[in-house]
């Protein structure tokens, strides 16, 4: 059979940020896969890039005194860096700030102009007078028109879970320079995607995507589809719109074309045929991998825009979860919202890349990272019995038959199961069920450990040595140990690499398995993998927690200094008479649960001690910090609740009162604890 012709990517990092073990989670997804294919001898180009335009990366650059060209060039090596410690193999990795990537993205939207795609029309929107910016919602902040919380983004409100437009907020204040925004119009220009509906009803299910994200995304083809609005107003860091001066590509327009962008400067310096891989009709495969938060961007917008500009469509959007750790969301105040570099300094990449195999499947439920089972995983299955199996074999035919394996297996009937199990794995590694795979692989690990137990070598090694008896079963132990390192190599490219190193063979193909080594000179066992230890680990969630303690401190220490430009920053001033209407209750945390349904809100039920006829007074309170707190972790915590706020309905029920946090927003929060010796329904004076 003819080599397939495969095109894979990976979400575009934006280039403002480091790499973490989200990130990582889809690098590793996408990097299996691919390794799979180059060993299974097709032909499977790797390319991404970093997300590099957007107001977001222009601030940031802004914020450090350095130009926006500056920032992404320095965290483009950053994140080429990290990705290469997790060892993915990308054959090319750009930036969306490239001419091919201008060049691409120029002709993409001239096209869709040319083809009646394109619709130009004038919109309000918040502006900040003091930046003289436009203001995406994100950047405004002010009292929830519902519930009035303070402090809330100028399109969702965290407290109440309500949405809303920025210009319905209380207060709006631009969280740039803090002045009031101003409503102002502006031509914006809009991709027509309503004209699209019949195409992607067809494509979204051609078998290109999975049945869950094919379900959901049937439910809005049949609602009304928006026009998508592609353009931005100056001042943007990003490719300016031709004919159009002052309009820039939003950044989400030029970021999937990105794709394109890299594999055009691969080709460049490859010799790979570009057209043979994106114009329209072309039998090349073309696979993207990305997160479930992006879905709209991959399989509505860009789909269509590809139609319309004449280029194919994508053979698959494969779609993930999101990582959790130990259960929750990551958090930078917990420790878990982990950096690539962090998680480098502290543990073997392949431990990851184990673990997150082992529990990855084709669907789009998040993966939750637990330590404790990573420990246990990654010591029993990699370093207990795969490890163990060359460690148990190696030293007899290294000292007693001068590394020479033997002619004739002891055992050929358990090297050749497993042999036939190489077709099973590639199909679940194929169809990216890659737990599936790896239970597998381990099943078949057992089956060899046991052949081990069962013929004792050790034994042997006393009773007979030198024997060709001892010599087989070490030999049949060796086949076995290079049978599994073949399977799981692409899960471990740095064990495989070590493995054959020890075994001295050239670098492992899927056929290979296929092929016993017999009689063949080995070279000296050297460790392969060392046990993942917990201290190491606590070490890691230390460092992130303490790096992210220091930035917080910056921050708290540079806030100030902005509003001082402003007024003061304690507004509005309130009478004591104000203060003294706020009935603050110290409250016992008698029971936390998750809603169902809301990303933000955890349930509380908090106790305020005795009545006067001894009766618990309970209260039920909807509180919005999910991100920042496990429901586990606040059980039978003490906190601070204003007690006499009137019961608000909210979408998930009533709510009785507040519980008081301190902190930035967003996971970085901290609710308020009294010292030991306060009760529950003690006033707070
Ligand atoms: O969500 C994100 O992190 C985006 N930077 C992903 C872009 S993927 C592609 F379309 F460029
Ligand atoms: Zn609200």
């Amino acid at each position: 059979m003819n080599p397939r012709k495969i095109l894979v990517t990976a979400a575009l990092p934006y280039a403002n940020g480091d790499i973490h073990l989200g990130h990582m989670l889809e690098a590793v997804q996408t990097d299996i896969w691919v390794r799979l294919q180059r060993m299974r001898g097709n032909d499977c180009v790797f390319v991404c890039a970093d997300d590099a335009h957007g107001t977001a990366i222009m601030l940031s650059a802004e914020d450090r005194g350095i130009t926006p060209e500056q920032l992404i060039d320095d965290v483009n090596a950053a994140h080429q860096r990290d990705f290469a410690g997790f060892n993915i193999s990308f054959d090319n990795f750009y930036s969306t700030h490239s001419p091919e990537n201008q060049a691409f993205s120029e002709s993409i939207y001239t096209a869709l102009e040319n083809n009646g795609h394109i619709e130009k029309r004038s919109i309000k929107q918040l502006f900040d007078p003091e930046k003289q910016l436009f203001l995406a919602d994100r950047y405004i902040k002010g009292t929830c028109p519902k519930c009035k919380a303070p402090d809330q983004y100028g399109d969702n409100c965290e407290a109440c879970g309500s949405t809303y437009s920025p210009s319905e907020l209380i207060d709006p204040r631009s969280t740039i320079s803090g002045a009031i925004p101003e409503e102002r119009e502006s031509v914006h220009f809009f991709f027509d995607l309503p004209q699209f509906r019949e195409m992607l009803r067809t494509w979204t299910r051609s078998g290109a995507l999975q049945d869950a994200v094919a379900n959901k995304l049937a439910e809005w083809l049949d609602e009304e589809l928006q026009q998508w609005d592609i353009s931005r107003d100056a001042p943007y860091f990003g490719f300016e719109i031709p004919g159009a001066p002052g309009k820039f590509f939003y950044v989400w327009l030029d970021a999937p074309i990105g794709y394109m962008a890299s594999f055009k400067h691969f080709c460049e310096r490859s010799g790979y045929d570009f057209d043979a891989y994106w114009k329209a009709g072309s039998d090349t495969e073309l696979y993207h991998f990305i997160g479930k938060d992006i879905v709209n961007f991959h399989t509505l917008f860009w789909p269509a825009m590809l139609t319309s500009a004449g280029y194919r469509l994508p053979t698959a959007v494969y779609v993930h979860g999101f990582l959790t750790v130990d259960g929750t969301k990551m958090s930078k105040s917990r420790g878990t919202f982990i950096n690539a570099r962090t998680y480098l300094d502290n543990l073997n990449p392949e431990y990851l890349r184990y673990y997150l195999a082992a529990k990855l499947s084709s669907g789009v439920d998040d993966l939750d990272l637990n330590f404790d089972d990573f420990v246990a995983r990654v010591n029993s299955d990699l370093v207990g019995k795969v490890v163990n199996i060359a460690s148990r074999c190696a030293g007899f035919i290294n000292k007693g038959f001068d590394g020479m394996l033997a002619a004739e297996l002891d055992d050929p009937a358990l090297i050749a199961s497993m042999q036939s199990a190489s077709e099973d794995i590639a199909e679940h590694y194929e169809k990216r069920d890659y737990s599936k795979a790896v239970r597998l692989i381990m099943a078949l690990a057992d089956n060899a450990n046991q052949y081990i137990n069962d013929q004792q070598p050790w034994v042997v090694a006393k009773t007979e040595p030198g024997s060709a008896k001892l010599q087989q079963i070490c030999s049949t132990g060796l086949n076995a140990f290079r049978l599994l390192i073949c399977y799981l190599k692409p899960v471990l490219p740095v064990m495989a690499e070590k493995a054959e190193r020890f075994l001295n063979i050239p670098a492992l193909t899927w056929r290979d398995s296929q092929r016993p080594l017999l009689a063949h000179q080995i070279s000296k066992f050297e460790p392969l993998l060392t046990r993942v230890e917990r201290e190491n680990i606590d070490a890691m969630i230390e460092s992130t927690r303490a790096a992210y303690a220091v930035k917080a401190e910056q921050l708290t220490k540079e806030t100030p200094a902005t509003n001082a430009q402003n007024k003061t920053p304690f507004e509005p001033e309130i009478q004591f008479d104000d203060f003294a209407k706020v009935d603050l209750r110290i409250a016992l945390i008698a029971e936390a649960e998750h809603v169902e349904g809301a990303d933000k809100l955890l349930q509380l039920t908090l106790d305020l001690g005795l009545d006067a006829d001894g009766n618990s007074i309970r209260r039920n309170v909807f509180s919005g910090i999910k991100s920042a707190y496990a429901p586990e972790d606040l059980r039978g915590k003490l906190t601070v609740m204003v007690a006499n706020l009137a019961p608000r309905k909210m979408k998930f029920g009533v709510s009785e009162g507040m519980v008081l946090a301190a902190g930035p927003g967003k996971d970085e929060l901290w609710l308020l604890e009294p010292h030991a010796g306060a009760q529950p329904g003690m006033r707070v004076t």
